[in-house]
């Protein structure tokens, strides 16, 4: 399915390394700041590259943050002056890719995985090699997860759908391709229903402050041959209280608490409640990675606050008059109950959730 619809887009991966034999060392991403204009590659090749990368949202969305601090950490590894050993430098590297965004878990998840892996290798000279097929195994396994919630959340859709004709969906900011290593995880139930043929009118909130949806979903979207309509964010209310039919609100995870909170991009929980507000199913996409069972509700998520130039300023245009107070939280939480369905990897979760 990835190859049918959505090959060209690879938001992070090895860059090839020319048949050597030698295991890749060196990240390749799309600059997702550049999109939808400009479709530029960047390669990351020290612990720096990699920090700036995440931080700035060149790459970006939780499962991809995690495949690219994990690859990441090697090619730091790798390019960084030799008089210390890999093993020396290992935590200190870690600690840095891991801290530079808080709240999808998918980040920290994969480093301590790749940090499990350097512990339970004792072979220094090999550590490198070690660390690069486990990042790959990373990468694989989000490619997967992405192709099995695709299939459960087609089958959820599918069902949800009443009768023939276009479904109409909404999403907010980007869970597709550009997120994950695969075929995204909001999108994914939609690019699986658009390959099985069922029509579909998906309406794209823009997403404030950064444009996630104008910018990334939409442009992946369209050019999969899927019907899109972008709006402001503040339409979606209208949207759904205009709906003849039912609407399905489907939307990714930076992070699950134990108790079905979901932390995902600022204006997921309005959205949540106009869709509670006016009858229709809010569902919600993840793999297993974005599971936090160390969170016991939506209060024990870290909420990443962004720079204010965010929102006073638009691609280099001051918006706000000088010197105003902004608030601007990248995610907001989303309280189970508003939540119709959980899709992961391994299968759909319906309520009660106890
Ligand atoms: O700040 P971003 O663009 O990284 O935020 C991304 C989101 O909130 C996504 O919805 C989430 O990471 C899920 S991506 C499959």
């Amino acid at each position: 399915l990835c190859d049918v619809i959505v090959s060209p887009i690879v938001s992070v991966d090895w860059r090839a390394n020319g048949g050597s034999s030698e295991l890749p060392r060196v990240v390749r991403i799309i600059d997702q700041r550049r999109l939808p204009t400009e479709y530029v590659e960047r390669d990351l090749r020290t612990t720096d590259d990699v920090v700036d990368a995440i931080r700035t949202l060149a790459v970006r969305g939780a499962p991809a943050i995690g495949v690219a601090g994990a690859m990441g950490l090697v090619a730091a590894l790798s390019a960084a002056p030799t008089t210390r050993s890999v093993r020396e430098r290992l935590a200190e590297t870690a600690a840095r890719i891991r801290g530079a965004r808080p709240t999808a878990v998918n980040l920290p998840w994969a480093i301590d995985r790749m940090l499990r892996c350097a512990a339970a290798h004792a072979d220094d000279a090999s550590l490198l090699d070690a660390l690069a097929i486990e990042a790959t195994a990373i990468r694989d396994e989000d490619r997967a997860a992405c192709a099995a919630i695709g299939s459960h959340g087609a089958a959820l859709l599918g069902a949800l759908r009443d009768q023939p004709g276009p479904l109409t969906v909404i999403t907010h900011c980007n869970a597709g391709a550009l997120a994950t290593a695969g075929i995204g995880t909001a999108l994914a139930p939609l690019y699986t229903l658009h390959a099985a043929g069922v029509p579909l009118d998906v309406y794209v909130d823009e997403t404030r402050p950064l444009l996630q949806g104008a910018r990334l979903s939409a442009w992946e979207l369209s050019r999969a041959g899927i019907q899109v309509t972008v709006m402001p964010d503040g339409a979606a209310a209208t949207v759904l209280r205009r709906a003849e039919r039912p609407v399905v609100v489907i939307v990714g995870a930076d992070r699950i608490a134990r108790n079905g909170d979901v932390a995902n991009k600022l204006g997921t929980y309005p959205l949540a409640l106009a869709a509670r507000a006016h009858g229709h199913r809010f569902v919600v996409c993840a793999p297993t990675s974005t599971l936090d069972s160390t969170s016991r509700s939506g209060t024990d998520i870290e909420i990443e606050e962004r720079d204010g130039g965010e929102v006073t300023h638009l691609a280099g245009q001051q918006l706000a008059a000088d010197g105003v107070a902004v608030f601007n939280p990248a995610f907001d939480v989303t309280p189970h109950a508003l939540i119709s369905h959980y899709v992961t990897d391994r299968g759909v979760v319906h309520p009660p959730f106890e």
